[in-house]
């Protein structure tokens, strides 16, 4: 796969002008951006139909936990904008995936992805909401829960994905936030990992933010991280 499929750069912005600037700067290197509830709640829906427009490839980072109606819902939204990767919670159990996965079989290019534990939970927080399972074995569950329901993927930390990996298949979608690259400060990433380490243990995609979108010159980082991909 070319690189530049593999790479989604998060726009976590709290404005539409900041995000515009990172898209230009990036021009035709970028093809994939997740969109977050930041700046989804600053920009609004627009600004996702316009990337969509631009030719772009949009990860419209929603985390749904809601009553499998209301996902229904969201997801036929989302679906209607042309995003291809949305998020559900899989701590929301089967009827929530299976909601998402139901309401997305409308929409061919949507892949339904589930959230298993959010990288900054520790065992102690599992063991505070009733959950006796540390965080690695909650993960397994909840992906394989996640397969069972039909997504067609799960996000993990760089350090779980050969797990997942192996019990997930070849051809489900794992996609990797939490990357810094060789030497970089790993920022607040709980478990991290590099681009190159997650794709080589079998993640399709990873997601990098602060390293592109903060960086002196986004465009030049962007191919660093790509560069950094290359066979
Ligand atoms: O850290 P970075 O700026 O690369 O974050 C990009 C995305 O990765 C964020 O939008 C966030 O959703 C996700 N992330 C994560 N766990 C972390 C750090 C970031 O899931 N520890």
């Amino acid at each position: 796969m070319d690189p530049r499929s593999q790479i989604i750069v998060a726009l976590d912005c709290d404005d539409r002008a900041a995000a515009d600037a990172v898209v230009e700067q990036l021009g035709g290197e970028c093809r994939f951006y997740k969109v977050g509830l930041e700046l989804l709640t600053a920009a609004g829906p627009e600004f996702v139909k316009d990337l969509v427009t631009q030719g772009k490839e949009v990860f419209l980072d929603l985390k749904l936990f809601e009553i499998p109606n209301s996902v229904s819902g969201a997801v036929r939204v989302a679906g209607a904008l042309g995003v291809s990767m949305l998020t559900v919670h899989g701590m929301g159990g089967s009827s929530i995936m299976s909601a998402a996965i139901e309401a997305a079989c409308h929409f061919p290019g949507l892949r339904i992805l589930a959230l298993t534990v959010v990288t900054s939970m520790t065992d102690t927080d599992l063991n505070d909401i009733g959950v006796s399972d540390s965080v690695d074995k909650q993960v397994l569950r909840l992906a394989r829960l996640a397969q069972e329901a039909g997504c067609h993927g799960v996000i993990a930390s760089p350090q779980d994905v050969t797990a997942l990996r192996s019990i997930l298949g070849p051809d489900a979608l794992i996609v990797t936030p939490g990357v810094s690259l060789p030497g970089e400060s790993p920022a607040d990433h709980a478990r991290p990992g590099t681009p190159r380490a997650a794709i080589a243990a079998g993640a399709s995609h990873v997601v990098v933010g602060r390293t592109v979108t903060r960086a002196a010159d986004p465009a030049a980082a962007f191919r660093l991280v790509r560069a950094s991909l290359a066979p």
